[in-house]
């Protein structure tokens, strides 16, 4: 009897502490999304559980190991004990029930997770090494952050050009993966406003960890009046568009406008000039041309200058925004 209230003081405060750091609360990033509700709530049945049972089995495993340790000089056998039906059948039915209603609790969670809204606004998420970008069909725009109206489903398209990539805002708690070959969909609808991270969530190669992106969950005016920019954009004349591109990408730090040669050859007059390369050959610098320096920089290199501009610095160009760098440099007489 001193011995079974020993053991159940020392659960007993092992599950207080247990309880105290396993909470959704101080573990888990804030939650900004509807879906975030049930997923927290069944990490919050499960911490409880965790918490119990390791108070319970660790409480049990240190008060033996304390008080009926072997003594010096015991080598006796302990009491030989054959089996104890009650217990197993407890230890079996008990159990069981748990997992069923976990079983039980989790599909629930699973379906609200999915529920459909049929006003969702559908976004296209593309993921390639080692960058993101967001495609709004209904507005036929792009970019390079994620921008989401509070308060409004989102039902996203996922898709890779390259190897398995995976969706996923800590503070929205679900997560997608985004494969080559096929399309995914994820149903999400931001609930604060603010700015997250996008983080890719599916080992993906040398700059996994960087593959990160910028996500603003903005009010329906502010996204509005975004949106109302972008269609602005869309239908600006393209060398228009190409001069924003060149600013947002920093192209300027090498490449210069007034015909001064930077660490890159100066756009200034560039379209229609006859350019000699380091490897010998000379080349009319002409669309072909352009597209592929720009989508392929380290293929050829201008005579004089070195081979600096890695291929990550147009990795996240889309098509469009390539043509309108042509444009653009075109433009340059
Ligand atoms: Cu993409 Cu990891």
């Amino acid at each position: 009897m001193k011995h079974a209230i020993g053991a159940i003081l020392l659960i007993a405060a092992l599950l207080v502490v247990g309880l105290l750091v396993l909470r959704v609360d101080t573990l888990l990033p804030p939650a900004a999304s509807t879906q975030a509700g049930p997923i927290d709530s069944i990490f919050n049945i499960q911490f409880k559980l965790i918490a119990f049972l390791f108070a319970l089995i660790v409480g049990l495993m240190v008060y033996s190991i304390i008080f009926f340790r072997r003594k010096k000089g015991d080598t006796s056998d302990a009491a030989h004990i054959t089996g104890n039906t009650t217990l197993e059948i407890v230890w079996t039915l008990l159990p069981l029930a748990i997992v069923i209603a976990l079983a039980f609790i989790s599909t629930n969670a699973i379906a609200e997770t999915m529920r459909i809204d049929s006003q969702a606004m559908e976004v296209n998420i593309i993921g390639r090494t080692w960058t993101w970008s967001f495609e709004y069909p209904a507005y036929s725009a792009s970019s390079a952050e994620l921008i989401l109206p509070v308060g409004k489903q989102v039902l996203f398209h996922l898709s890779s050009r390259d190897v398995i990539h995976s969706f996923w805002v800590p503070e929205f708690r679900v997560k997608q993966d985004a494969v080559p070959g096929i399309t995914t969909t994820l149903r999400l609808t931001p609930t604060k406003i603010g700015e997250f991270s996008l983080v890719c969530a599916e080992l993906c190669g040398r700059d996994h960890s960087a593959m990160v992106a910028k996500v603003r969950v903005v009010s329906q005016a502010d996204f509005n009046a975004w949106v109302a920019a972008q269609t602005e954009l869309a239908t600006a004349p393209p060398e228009v568009r190409g001069e924003k591109w060149f600013n947002e990408n920093a192209c300027v730090s090498c490449h210069s406008l007034d015909g001064t040669p930077k660490l890159g050859p100066t756009f200034l007059g560039l379209y229609g000039k006859q350019e000699a390369l380091e490897s010998g050959k000379t080349v009319l610098v002409d669309d072909a041309y352009l597209y592929e320096s720009i989508t392929d920089p380290m293929k050829e290199i201008v005579k004089t200058f070195s081979p600096a501009m890695s291929p990550a610095i147009t990795a996240n160009l889309t098509e469009l925004q390539v043509q309108d760098l042509i444009a653009f440099i075109k433009s340059l007489k």
